[in-house]
């Protein structure tokens, strides 16, 4: 909590406005085999096969339960498989991929550092200090932070926090960016602000960007391909992907675009969702 003299800044993500130099990363492709997930003697992942191309936005929507971080896990190397083997860019995933990096829900900052310390924080090892410096200088300016460089956590809002957690993750230069509910702790406001950033990201870096969400919309603004997670046998099979959507319309995406407008009807109805609720 801030102390009684310490105001709380806030800044509204700022999206580059083209394609910042340097940011380019060299796009990682997905592959899961077999891929299945026990606990115990509870299934929730069914054995599946998945093939994410390197670039691009894939969404992973579901029910809640029903394994969307389990699979995010997985792939991020966080978790084994009890079958199968997963992939990146053609290397078998054991433990966290060095391609790979992960945004979750709550930034998950260091109270003690800066927002400068705690992006520095994701650079791989090895790094050296000057170039460690510049590229900590480079993605705090894509997400709209440099000014607040030198500012502890605790005295920027919960968006910029966010935002610098993204930076943490991007210092990586990872082929593949998952992200669990990055936005779930959010207001609406700063959300959709949040939304059109990765948007940017994505496409300024040409990385495998992997989220889940439980926002329809958010899927349909985002994603050129939404994966739904679900169950269609009996509920000892596990969760397998129920439906496979491809999102052609061009991004940057109008939110007014009425052509994503049955894609929404159909993603809710498989969510369980019925259309004149
Ligand atoms: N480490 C674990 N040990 C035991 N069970 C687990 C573990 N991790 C996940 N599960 C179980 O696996 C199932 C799927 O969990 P998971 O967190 O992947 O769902 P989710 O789709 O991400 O849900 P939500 O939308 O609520 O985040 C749940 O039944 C959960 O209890
Ligand atoms: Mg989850």
């Amino acid at each position: 909590m801030p102390g009684p003299m310490e105001e709380i800044v806030t800044t509204a993500p700022t999206t580059p406005a083209a394609v910042l130099p340097g940011t380019r990363v060299d796009a990682a492709g997905v592959v899961l085999r077999g891929v299945g997930r026990t606990f115990g003697d509870h299934r929730v992942l069914a054995p599946l096969d998945l093939d994410l191309a390197a670039g691009g936005t894939v969404a992973l929507v579901g029910a809640s339960g029903s394994g969307k971080s389990t699979l995010l896990r997985l792939i991020a190397g966080l978790d084994t498989p009890s079958t199968g083997a997963v992939t990146v860019a053609g290397e078998p995933v054991r433990g966290v991929h060095p391609r790979t990096a992960v945004v979750f829900q709550e930034p998950r900052l260091l109270p003690w550092r800066d927002l400068a310390g705690n992006v520095a924080f994701g650079l791989p090892r090895g790094t050296s200090r000057a170039d460690g410096r510049a590229e900590v200088l480079r993605w705090l300016e894509v997400v709209g932070l440099e000014e607040f460089a030198g500012h502890r956590p605790r005295r920027v809002s919960g968006g910029m926090a966010q935002r610098t957690a993204l930076a943490r993750a991007l210092v990586r230069r990872p082929g593949v960016l998952l992200l669990d509910e990055p936005f779930a702790a959010l207001d609406a406001l700063t959300r959709l602000k949040m939304q059109d950033l990765l948007d940017e990201v994505q496409r300024s870096t040409g990385a495998t960007v992997v989220f889940v969400t439980h926002d329809v919309d958010e899927a349909l603004h985002l994603a050129d391909r939404v994966l739904v997670l679900g169950k269609d046998g009996q509920d000892e099979d596990g969760a397998r992907i129920v439906r496979d959507l491809a999102v052609e319309a061009p991004r940057p995406r109008d939110r007014a675009d009425a052509a994503t407008a049955r894609l929404r009807v159909e993603l809710l109805d498989l969510l369980g969702v019925p259309r004149s609720a």
